[in-house]
């Protein structure tokens, strides 16, 4: 099946819309006829995003929310429910902490996981019964390359992005009845504003916003994954060497990351 096959006319919620991967989706998807929710909290930038992709994609729209903030989520599963429609989400919005784990606080460790995790487990569960009465309805969860292999100063990032994955590989299991298709996908570095929006006190071990696979890309495989409903995706080969790597020598990984991270 074409992705314009999959998705002309599908409903489908993308959150974290407004920059970045999120945007490329919308883009990538709205190009194949997809009607988009699209939802962050930027109005100005999910506004100009709806008017550059409403030619492609005419019965868009945008609503904004703080998916770190428990009512914001419930609010946009009742709005959601109300208007009785929808066939698949994309759980995008994500960001990240570089604090060290002594420097991190437990209010950043909980904000995260509200955003990367329990935003993703009570938008799913809330939205299950529109997604069951649609015949093709697919969960797709933007992950991680850390939640194979977490990495120094992201313990929490890479936690949050471990409970994701694990989540949707349990999840694929039981949505199986309802036909509904779970789908996780293991972006690596991406050039975004990802670090510059990331919290830290100081020193960035990565930078995003030069280095790394260009969104456009990262679209283009969440396209093909969501279309073609495959279990997982994996966006570069260096990525799967790292992870390979990691099975098979772990050791050796700690040895490199310690070396790296070393008097910073
Ligand atoms: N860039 C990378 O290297 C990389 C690598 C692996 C995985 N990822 C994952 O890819 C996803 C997208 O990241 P990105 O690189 O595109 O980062 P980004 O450019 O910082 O975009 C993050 C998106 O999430 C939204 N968001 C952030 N906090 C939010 C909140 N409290 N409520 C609602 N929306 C919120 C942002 O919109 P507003 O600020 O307008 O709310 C924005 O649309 C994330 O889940 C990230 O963990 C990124």
């Amino acid at each position: 099946m074409s992705g314009a096959e999959c998705l002309r006319g599908q409903r489908i919620l993308i959150t974290g819309a407004s920059m970045g991967i999120g945007a490329a989706v919308a883009r990538a998807f709205a190009r194949q006829g997809a009607e988009l929710l699209l939802v962050a909290r930027s109005e100005e930038k999910l506004k100009n995003l709806l008017s550059e992709i409403s030619a492609d994609s005419p019965g868009s729209a945008y609503l904004t929310a703080d998916l770190t903030q428990p009512e914001d989520v419930e609010n946009l599963v009742q709005r959601l429910l109300l208007e009785g429609r929808l066939d698949g989400v994309v759980h995008n919005a994500g960001a990240g902490n570089y604090n060290t784990f002594a420097a991190v606080s437990e209010h950043e460790l909980r904000e995260l996981f509200e955003l990367n995790f329990f935003s993703v487990f009570t938008l799913t569960r809330g939205l299950l019964p529109l997604l069951k009465r649609s015949p093709r309805a697919t969960v797709l969860t933007v992950s991680s390359i850390v939640a194979w292999r977490a990495i120094p100063r992201m313990s929490v990032y890479s936690a949050t992005k471990a409970a994701l994955s694990a989540f949707a590989e349990s999840l694929r299991i039981d949505l199986a009845p309802d036909g509904i298709r779970v789908v996780d996908v293991y972006p690596g570095r991406t050039r975004t504003d990802f670090t510059a929006n990331a919290k830290s006190e100081g020193w960035k071990p990565f930078s995003t916003e030069s280095e790394g696979a260009t969104p456009e890309r990262v679209a283009a495989r969440i396209l093909r994954a969501y279309v073609k409903g495959k279990r997982d995706e994996f966006v570069s080969f260096s990525n799967r060497l790292l992870i390979w790597g990691n099975f098979l020598f772990p050791s050796v990984i700690d040895w490199s990351m310690k070396r790296y991270f070393r008097g910073k």
